[in-house]
């Protein structure tokens, strides 16, 4: 454990505190013929002991990832439909008031939160490489580019549409290790008075409930108030708000803004402590999460081989991203699940990447009922056990493992 690698931030030495070996993408869901053809890369995190950022050890070239069949719909989630809803018409009243405002979205998948934007008929402009995705964001009425947003796209739609009331990111600007070049662009692009929001996964959240498969390719960076405060200002802006989301199993909206233009809230003060009191940039704590992760996995395997061994049906419930980290660090396949339900089309008839479990639409699910249903999708655990409230009454058990594996 004493690899070290470069910070994408600041160039400090990054100390590595948990690894999770060869994995395969997360979103290359393959087809049956495609086994044997799969990409993996090594998956490991590190801490910088300078800027106290947490990333991945290496990164994956963008475009193995993003591309014209990624398969991931923001909209997949009724509850995050909501969530975009909400932060649309929130922008809309505070920052979008003076004339003719302009929004950018980097990663605007397929339009959830932008349509919101234009259907209010505010000029807008989504960034978003995956063209699959980008081209249901259009459909929806929603002006997209697609391109990966760096330095010189925004340095083009400065020039085409003017500067940016609002530059806007959701799960986004974590997957992106070119941090430099993303900070650049937004700095040429964003309004003299204008803010670059952005929110991710909360390092703190996953430090506390052990969430280790939000490690995965596309999660590159692990934000901190604290880390994110130093990456500001290293490129010439603020951090002046911040807010803590119960999305995605705990995520901070980070509001910057350039440098003297705003006075940072009390919030960004009390989580900066808050995170010093957590210790959140110690190696220690870090290294401890990794010892507890490594206990999950030993606990989920037994649970599974045990179930199986009982004559047991289980189903997994969501393949999602995090589910790669999961099944193939938990040397989890078929023979333990033999299929996992998932509502995105493009995921349907594939298998998950490198564990292969076969993934099927939702109505499967009941079709009969399992006994124990493991659910990867956990964040969206509240929305899911509510729609699937049948499969209890009947009987079924749900299978959780953060913060730790239990059966509900
Ligand atoms: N914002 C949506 C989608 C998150 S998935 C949501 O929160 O649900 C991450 C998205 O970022 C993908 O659609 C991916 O194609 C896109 N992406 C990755 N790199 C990017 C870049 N450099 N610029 C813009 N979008 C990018
Ligand atoms: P996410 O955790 O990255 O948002 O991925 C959630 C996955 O779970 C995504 O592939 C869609 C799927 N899903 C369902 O199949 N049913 C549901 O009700 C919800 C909310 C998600
Ligand atoms: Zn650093």
């Amino acid at each position: 454990m004493s690899a070290t690698s470069a910070c994408r931030v600041c160039g400090g030495r990054v100390s590595q505190f948990a690894d999770f070996g060869r994995q395969p993408l997360s979103d290359a869901f393959v087809l049956p013929g495609e086994i044997g053809q799969e990409f993996f890369y090594d998956l490991a995190a590190g801490l910088c002991e300078s800027c106290t950022m947490v990333q991945l050890m290496a990164e994956v070239p963008r475009e193995r990832m993003f591309h014209h069949d990624y398969p991931y719909l923001s909209a997949g989630s009724a509850v995050m439909r909501a969530h975009f809803m909400k932060l649309a018409k929130c922008l809309l009243v505070t920052e979008l008031t003076g004339p003719d405002p302009f929004v950018v979205e980097i990663g605007c998948n397929d339009g959830t939160m932008l349509r919101v934007i234009a259907d209010a008929g505010v000029r807008h402009l989504g960034v978003e490489p995956s063209g699959g995705v980008a081209e249901r964001a259009r459909e929806q009425g929603v002006r997209v580019r697609t391109d990966f947003f760096e330095a010189a796209t925004a340095a083009d739609i400065l020039a085409t549409d003017g500067p940016a009331d609002v530059i806007y990111a959701a799960n986004t600007l974590c997957h992106i290790p070119y941090i430099d070049s993303i900070l650049t662009g937004v700095r040429t692009l964003l309004a003299p008075e204008g803010v670059f929001v952005f929110e991710d996964p909360y390092l703190a959240d996953i430090l506390e409930r052990t969430s280790f498969d939000q490690i995965y390719d596309e999660h590159f960076f692990f934000f901190t108030a604290t880390s994110v405060r130093a990456m500001a200002r290293g490129a010439g802006l603020e951090l002046v708000d911040v807010e803590r989301l119960p999305v995605h199993g705990g995520e901070v909206r980070y509001t910057l803004a350039r440098q003297g233009t705003r006075t940072p809230t009390p919030a960004v003060a009390e989580l900066i402590a808050a995170e010093a009191v957590a210790r959140v940039a110690d190696l220690a704590v870090l290294r401890a999460f990794g010892a507890r992760v490594a206990a999950i996995a030993e606990d989920l395997t037994s649970l599974l081989t045990r179930l199986r061994a009982e004559g047991r049906r289980v189903a997994g419930y969501g393949a999602t991203a995090k589910s790669a980290t999961v099944l193939n660090y938990c040397g989890i396949g078929p023979d333990l699940v033999p299929f996992v339900c998932d509502s995105t089309p493009a995921k349907q008839g594939r298998l998950t990447p490198g564990a292969h479990l076969p993934v099927v639409p939702p109505d499967a699910f009941s079709d009969p009922y399992p006994d124990y249903a493991l659910l990867f999708a956990w964040n969206h655990a509240e929305e899911i056990m509510d729609k699937e409230r049948a499969f209890r009454e009947k009987g079924g058990k749900w299978i959780l493992y953060v913060p730790e594996v239990r059966v509900v």
